[in-house]
């Protein structure tokens, strides 16, 4: 039975609902939309508009759908249109007549952007809990490698050595950005659509505080066209998880070169490898692979959504009904793409003898060179010039720096004194890099413990979120 039949004098043709139909994806929202019902029908019954026995035989058939809705007993049909449509249907079959009550003072447009406030409220806890294993895994890898010396690139070319944890630790810093940004993401979230009814609020004695607090929302929507159309939380939420899928794209990617046999940096384990159909020595990366890729399709989300809303008239346009399906399964994508990552770096060994092999190789260490004569006072552009001159005396004799003799340094540039040989280490490279957030061992050792205080806090900070959020739900 559709919502909206009395004015009509035709049933819809079939494509017309077949076009509209979006039960078939929205009922994953059944959840919230019981529980927003809930909260809507105890704001009825206190203003008096139900009494307090048809109430109560609502909130009990409430109640029973809810589990049936969890066990999979009640389930939409074929002539349902959209969630909101099946519950009704459902909470009808149960009641009869006074089933329809609750669509007092509230429209599907009102209900529909709750719900999805909710569903995505709960997705995105379920989401920073992830992102917050894959930080846990990627800290405690940094902390195997804290003293393993590796080469660093930039360009792709051989640039500075450091130690392999400060290489590793960088992507809990991505990560602890893609938390800040959903914390702070909430703080808009956390706005109550429900009471704006169908655009402009409703001439029932309706409180959309009481409802927004029941919900454990932070406030109600200030103004009901704005609390209808607002999709502003869907935009964000597709952005943040698209920054969190090109982070662990460039997860995926380092994985894959390091795990080459050019490299033969990461020995990724065999159970987040995959095998080859004809070749039989081969031992794909494929999770790094499809974390890599999977970031594609999470940035196309946020394109056709954004692409969507852009120039859409106020209140509500059936457009809008093209939100759920881009965020649904950017949250699916997520959540099958980061354990699979925080797994695959929990088990990846890496061969420290060829990082370490490779830390002074492509002439690393010509910095080093540069810096010791910025310490004997020597400008820095003509200590660049000498270094260059001292990689290209290397490169062509086929030498390392550190085999450049001692007349050749002075010849090169007198304050090249035979000194020099004690920067031109990996370990003198490392250890002087002692800035906040540089490489040398004690400031990655500092690095690590305050990388793990901030990691513990958004732990506490997400988990008592969700706790106060399943409160909600199941009160
Ligand atoms: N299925 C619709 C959606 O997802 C629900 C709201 C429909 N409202 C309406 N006035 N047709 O947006």
């Amino acid at each position: 039975m559709s919502l909206w039949g009395g004015r009509f004098s035709e049933e819809p043709a079939d494509a017309v609902f077949a076009l509209s139909r979006s039960v078939n994806f929205d009922w994953r929202l059944a959840p919230y939309d019981l529980r927003s019902s809930l909260a809507h029908l105890a704001v009825l019954e206190s203003s008096g508009l139900l009494t307090p026995e048809v109430s109560a035989k609502i909130r009990a058939a409430l109640l029973e759908l809810t589990h049936e809705v969890a066990t999979g007993a009640f389930r939409y049909n074929e002539s349902d249109e959209d969630v909101h449509s099946a519950l009704e249907r459902g909470l009808t079959e149960k009641l009869g007549e006074i089933g329809g009550s609750l669509r007092a003072g509230r429209s599907r447009n009102d209900q529909v952007a709750t719900d999805l406030r909710l569903y995505a409220m709960d997705a995105m806890l379920a989401t920073a809990e992830k992102i917050i294993h894959l930080q846990q895994a990627l800290v405690a890898k940094a902390e195997e490698y804290s003293d393993a010396p590796a080469v660093g690139f930039t360009h792709m070319q051989h640039a500075q050595p450091v130690l392999f944890g400060h290489e590793l630790a960088k992507h809990v810093h991505a990560l602890n950005r893609d938390l800040d940004r959903i914390d702070d993401w909430f703080i808009r979230t956390s706005v109550s659509p429900l009471g704006s009814g169908a655009l402009a609020g409703s001439s029932l004695p309706l409180s959309p505080e009481a409802t927004a607090t029941a919900l454990g929302f932070k406030k109600s929507a200030g103004n009901s066209i704005d609390g209808v159309s607002d999709r502003d939380f869907v935009a964000e939420a597709l952005f943040i998880i698209s920054m969190v899928g090109v982070h662990l794209s460039r997860i995926g990617e380092e994985w894959c070169i390091w795990a080459t046999t050019e490299f033969g940096w990461a020995k990724v384990s065999d159970s987040y490898s995959t095998g080859s159909s004809i070749m039989p020595q081969k031992k794909n990366p494929d999770m790094a692979e499809l974390a890599r890729g999977k970031a594609g399709r999470l940035v196309g989300n946020l394109t056709g959504v954004l692409t969507m809303l852009k120039g859409l008239p106020f209140a509500y346009n059936r457009d809008l009904q093209e939100d759920k399906e881009p965020l649904f399964d950017s949250f699916d994508t997520l959540a099958l793409v980061l354990p699979a990552v925080a797994g695959m770096v929990a088990t990846t060994e890496f061969d420290r003898d060829k990082m370490a092999a490779s830390a002074p190789t492509g002439y690393s260490l010509a910095t080093e060179i540069a810096d010791f004569l910025v310490r004997a006072h020597i400008p820095f552009a003509m200590a660049h010039e000498a270094a260059g001159k001292c990689v290209a005396l290397a490169e062509k004799n086929q030498i390392e720096l550190h085999e450049i003799s001692d007349a050749q340094f002075t010849a090169i540039h007198p304050s090249l004194t035979p000194e020099i040989r004690g920067v031109l280490t990996v370990e003198g490279a490392l250890n002087s890099r002692t800035t906040y957030g540089g490489t040398a061992p004690a400031a990655l050792g500092r690095q690590l413990a305050i990388l793990k205080s901030e990691v513990s806090a958004f732990e506490a900070n997400f988990s008592a979120k969700s706790k106060a959020f399943s409160g909600m739900m199941s009160a």
